[in-house]
């Protein structure tokens, strides 16, 4: 059985996703955290009956993940950065999940609509997801698999966003799985 463990701080669709994906599984998520008090994750990680955290503070966080020892932290649309000393005391890998095609339109401050606009604005022929290990700056680690699609003329950050939420959600519990060494 791995273990992993769930940051998040908005919707939490991905959250939702990843349970879906790996129910009767060999993965347990053990635990959720979030940054935000009134995240989805939050309300997501409650109806399944998954332990979970408004946390603010990384020595707390910490201390969780201490005792839980998991196999690997997902990051899915956490905004908070990850300090290097957690990194380097977590005791697993982390992984984090960019909706474009890292390096470009990456970096604080860029995420959800906002990397979309940008995209559109730089009139980008393509753009795409990022599932990338973490290291201490933000979108900046070793990129583990990326997929890209083709923009059109025309194309709203709407239509964009939904483009990218389907590629998110067809890749990113395959990619965890990989990562972890489970079987299809
Ligand atoms: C996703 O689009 C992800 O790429 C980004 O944050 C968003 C999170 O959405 N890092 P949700 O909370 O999983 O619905």
């Amino acid at each position: 059985m791995k273990q992993i463990v769930i940051f998040g701080s908005g919707k939490g669709s991905n959250l939702q996703n990843i349970l879906n994906y790996f129910v009767g599984s060999c993965l347990k998520v053990r635990l959720v955290v979030s940054d935000k008090p009134n995240s989805g994750c939050l309300d997501i990680a409650k109806c399944r009956s998954i332990p979970s955290f408004f946390i603010n503070d990384w020595e707390s966080i910490e201390k969780k993940i201490k005792i839980i020892q998991p196999d690997l932290i997902v990051l899915a649309g956490f905004l908070k950065k990850i300090p290097k000393e957690f990194i380097e005391n977590c005791g697993c890998p982390i992984v984090n999940i960019h909706p474009s095609l890292l390096p470009k339109f990456g970096g604080k401050g860029m995420y959800g609509k906002k990397v979309h606009q940008a995209v559109i604005d730089g009139k980008e022929s393509k753009s795409g997801i990022t599932i990338h290990f973490v290291n201490e700056n933000y979108d900046e680690g070793n990129i583990i698999f990326q997929k890209e699609i083709d923009l059109w003329d025309g194309i709203t950050v709407e239509d964009l966003e939904i483009e990218i939420h389907k590629l998110e959600k067809e890749w990113f519990p395959k990619v965890i799985q990989e990562v972890l060494g489970l079987e299809d």
